[in-house]
């Protein structure tokens, strides 16, 4: 059977990755989730001074580049890929509220996108591929054969990751958690580097209103559906 590469984007805290991971398993596919590559140039700006509450060094975390290598191992016992930052294990680290803090000036930087994208547009070459993020239908992928664009209100996401942040322990306040997706949207829609657009070509699926497993059928039968045209 023909593999198709599927690009998801959207907005922060839509359930991408979760969507995106339940259909790479479902259809033997790879996924990547971009936005952990991103956090993870964040984790390793705030590990080396590039970035803090009041300042970016831009300039050193652009020099630093070369020195960081991000990699992706698969986890069996977890069922998805987990993100390695020079060789250590960063999935629980790049997941905080600080790092979601940090992320989008450090996904501003244009140096910082183009070595993530060319990364990125390297692990699609053999199709068969889903991948996350917010510029992968625009950007990375922008001749992908299904384009997802994810949506929902900003409340409805906050209240998504307050509850995640929460069963993890995160002592954080859904106040705090709602400034974040604001922020991050504000911010991932206006930079100048590939702002979060949706793809003319891709499909918009709102999930304020639909669970995980209606939002999983509908877009498993747009796949399906890519699939048998091709
Ligand atoms: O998907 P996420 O919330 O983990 O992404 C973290 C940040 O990374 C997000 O605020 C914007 C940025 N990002 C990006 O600019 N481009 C991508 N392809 C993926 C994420």
């Amino acid at each position: 059977m023909k593999k198709i590469i599927v690009a998801i984007d959207g907005f922060s805290s839509t359930g991408k990755s979760t969507l995106a991971k339940q259909l790479a398993k479902q259809l033997g596919y790879v996924y990547v989730d971009t936005g952990a590559m991103y956090r993870a140039v964040a984790l390793f700006a705030m590990q080396n001074n590039c970035i803090g509450v009041d300042f970016l060094d831009k300039g050193k975390l652009v020099d630093s580049l070369p020195f960081i290598k991000l990699n992706f191992k698969f986890n069996p016992e977890l069922g998805f890929a987990e993100m390695y930052l020079n060789d250590v294990n960063v999935e629980t680290e790049i997941r905080t509220l600080e790092v979601s803090n940090y992320v989008s000036k450090v996904a501003e930087i244009s140096e910082v996108r183009a070595k993530l994208v060319e990364q990125q547009q390297e692990m699609g070459k053999e199709k068969g591929i889903i991948m996350d993020g917010r510029d992968i239908g625009t950007v990375v992928f922008p001749k992908a054969e299904l384009k997802i664009f994810m949506t929902a209100g900003a409340d409805t996401r906050a209240q998504r990751r307050f509850d995640e942040l929460q069963a993890k322990g995160d002592a954080v306040t859904y106040e705090e958690v709602l400034k974040n997706v604001v922020d991050r949207d504000y911010v991932d829609t206006h930079r100048e580097d590939s702002p979060l657009v949706m793809a003319e070509d891709a499909i918009e699926i709102d999930n304020s209103y639909l669970n995980r497993k209606e939002q999983f059928d509908v877009v498993l039968e747009l796949i399906n559906d890519v699939i048998e045209a091709e």
